[in-house]
């Protein structure tokens, strides 16, 4: 099969690698990809979201399978674009994905099917939503775009002045701009989080083993909400109790609700979970494998991924039996300075040897003339397998030194959560 994967991160790094291993690949395009990308797979210049270009390439490259992974491009319906010229697509369509695209949708979802989420308000006039906040006396409170906003669209006001200047920021100077038309509101929650990657062709559900994302820039959860500064899996909080919990309260509910509402989803849906004293609750939902985790669990997967990839097509998952290390996945990013504010791209980058065990996924690279340069904010991925966390993060913090570039930073707290 020739395969197109549709991205450029560290996400699709690992999701190429991962399909090189498949014996029924020949090969691998990906579109734009990155340095790292380019070792494993030939990089083709198409932005993820130039469907008319990803449409011709596919048909004049007799492209078998498309993989959509990042977010915008399935908001924007890619996949139902492939489908209706006949390409094979994974990923789920414009109407599943919106699970993801638009949060009033999404809160409106899990309050009509019963799924466990944080109580909330929906806005789309800011002087509703600055009255609402006038009379509110339960602080933190959770202000969130409600659109795609690369992850950084959430919130968290520790009081009223500063909620009501968030919510200027994001209804009248529209720092993420039409992301936060729609504003949502929403109750603070407490515990450890979680998330769990599901594979599903809308019938089946096929969890992979759980992780969890370190969302803020600094040590000790400090600074902004990010894209992801690192990933382990499994979740310390997930147990086989709180597995069937969220599998029958939250997964099942939520896989036949989307029939219900005629947005069956077939590709990878991440759920997004806080452990509250309530019990496990929704944080948000994506359509989409997640960065970083992604990282840190694919490493784990026995199986064949693109195998997995045409059963959650076709429908015949239930005929898998997908098979996972029983080991733990690590993953930490090394960001550019800055990031994920202020990103200052081009500096050249320096990689001292890696010992073997170590996988490196670019995240944010690029090459000119052999060397190698920044392109993004998060820059590397350095990943590993491993028998326990202790040991996953003196191995990757043993090595991360040895990658070099100005104002390059990560969390030295990965794993300690
Ligand atoms: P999201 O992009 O919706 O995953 O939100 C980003 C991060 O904000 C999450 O990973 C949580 O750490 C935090 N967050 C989002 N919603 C809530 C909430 N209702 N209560 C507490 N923290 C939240
Ligand atoms: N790591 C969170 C996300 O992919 O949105």
């Amino acid at each position: 099969m020739k395969i197109l994967v549709i991205g450029s991160g560290g996400r699709e790094h690992a999701i190429c690698a991962k399909l090189k291993e498949s014996s029924l690949i020949k090969k691998i395009y990906c579109a734009p990809g990155n340095a790292g990308i380019a070792s494993i797979a030939t990089c083709v210049d198409i932005k993820p979201m130039d469907f008319l270009a990803i449409v011709d390439f596919s048909k004049s490259e007799k492209i078998d399978l498309v993989v959509v992974a990042p977010d915008n491009p399935l908001s924007g319906g890619l996949v139902d674009i492939l489908n209706a010229n006949e390409i094979k697509a994974f990923g789920p369509t414009k109407k599943a994905s919106e699970i993801e695209g638009s949060k009033a949708f999404s809160k409106s979802f899990m309050a009509k099917y019963g799924i466990p989420t944080a109580n909330y308000a929906v806005f789309n006039d800011y002087e509703d939503a600055k009255e609402y906040l006038e009379r509110l006396d339960k602080f933190p409170v959770v202000l969130k775009a409600s659109g795609l906003a690369f992850g950084k669209g959430v919130i968290i006001a520790n009081d009223k002045v500063s909620a009501q200047n968030s919510l200027e920021d994001m209804m009248l100077s529209k720092v993420f701009g039409d992301a936060a038309n729609t504003v949502v509101i929403e109750e603070f929650l407490e515990g450890p989080e979680l998330t769990l990657l599901c594979f599903t062709d809308g019938k089946t559900i096929s969890a992979m083993p759980s992780s969890q994302d370190h969302k803020k820039a600094f040590d000790g959860d400090k600074g902004l909400n990010t894209g992801g500064m690192g990933a382990f899996s499994p979740a310390k909080a997930y147990t086989l109790e709180l597995e069937k919990e969220i599998l029958d309260n939250i997964v099942k509910k939520t896989i036949d609700g989307l029939n219900k509402e005629n947005r069956t989803f077939k590709g990878v849906l991440y759920f997004g979970l806080m452990a509250t004293k309530d019990g496990v609750k929704v944080i948000e939902y994506n359509a989409r494998f997640g960065d970083p985790e992604t990282q840190a669990v694919l490493p784990l997967l026995e199986s064949d991924l693109c195998e997995i990839m045409l059963a959650t097509i076709d429908g015949t998952l239930d005929k898998l039996d997908i098979k996972w290390k029983n080991k733990v996945g690590f993953s930490v990013v090394v960001a550019s300075g800055g990031y994920p504010e202020h990103v200052i791209k081009g500096y050249e980058i320096e990689i001292g040897k890696l010992d073997k065990d170590i996988i490196l996924y670019h995240a944010g690279t690029k090459e000119e003339n052999g060397k190698l340069y920044t392109n993004g904010g998060r820059v590397f991925n350095l990943s590993v397998v491993a028998d326990s966390i202790e040991k996953a993060r003196e191995k990757v913090y043993s090595n991360i030194d040895k990658i070099k570039f100005t104002g390059s930073r990560y969390r030295s707290d990965i794993g300690l959560k």
